[in-house]
């Protein structure tokens, strides 16, 4: 895979754990952090060390904190105060103002801007070039789509648009 080669499958991971002492999850996240979560849940039980990632060519903050397995990806900024949790994607050119926090197992999709404060919930997905206003509280396990413009706090569960077809 781009040159790479691949080692390995989701059947020889348990062998190639007890070889590699860290792994990262490259998994993507749209609309379920479920297999991002089980496979994160698979290395912690095993005690595998989750790095930190951020791109040479992102921004975080030294007064920023970013949880085990995180990846910032180019062109992201996380600003001063931000919290992200662990197995978090900040996503390319994605901002995280000042103070905002986010919890685990989030995708922060590219360009997305959340603004000073906002709180989201574990599992929450919030798409390409969608807004959330300052200190709006999102819960847990929402569906962002991409466009949105987020003006006030979302419950757990809340898919904006709603989805038109059943999930
Ligand atoms: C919200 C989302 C998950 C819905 O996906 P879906 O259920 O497959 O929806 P569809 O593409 O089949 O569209 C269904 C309808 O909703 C509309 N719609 C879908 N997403 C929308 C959005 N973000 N804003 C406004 N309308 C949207 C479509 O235009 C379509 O309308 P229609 O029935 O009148 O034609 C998806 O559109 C989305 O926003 N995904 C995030 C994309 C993204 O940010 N990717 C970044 C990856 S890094």
């Amino acid at each position: 895979m781009l040159g790479y080669p691949v080692l390995g499958t989701d059947a020889t991971l348990p062998v190639m754990l007890s070889e590699f002492p860290m792994a990262f999850i490259s998994i993507g996240q749209i609309e379920t952090p479920e297999p991002r979560l089980r496979i994160f849940s698979l290395l912690q039980q095993r005690g595998c060390e989750l790095p930190v990632i951020v791109s040479p060519l992102a921004y975080v903050s030294k007064h920023a904190r970013l949880g085990a397995g995180t990846i910032v990806m180019h062109g992201a900024v996380v600003n001063a105060g931000a919290v992200v949790g662990r197995n978090c994607i900040i996503n390319s050119q994605a901002l995280v103002e000042h103070d905002a926090a986010i919890a685990d197992h989030c995708h922060i999709a590219t360009a997305a801007v959340i603004n000073g404060g906002v709180h989201i919930g574990a599992g929450t997905f919030v798409g390409s070039n969608s807004t959330v206003r300052q200190c709006v509280k999102i819960g847990e396990h929402c569906l962002i789509g991409m466009a949105q413009g987020l003006l006030a706090d979302c419950e757990a569960g809340t898919s904006t648009p709603p989805l038109k077809r059943p999930t």
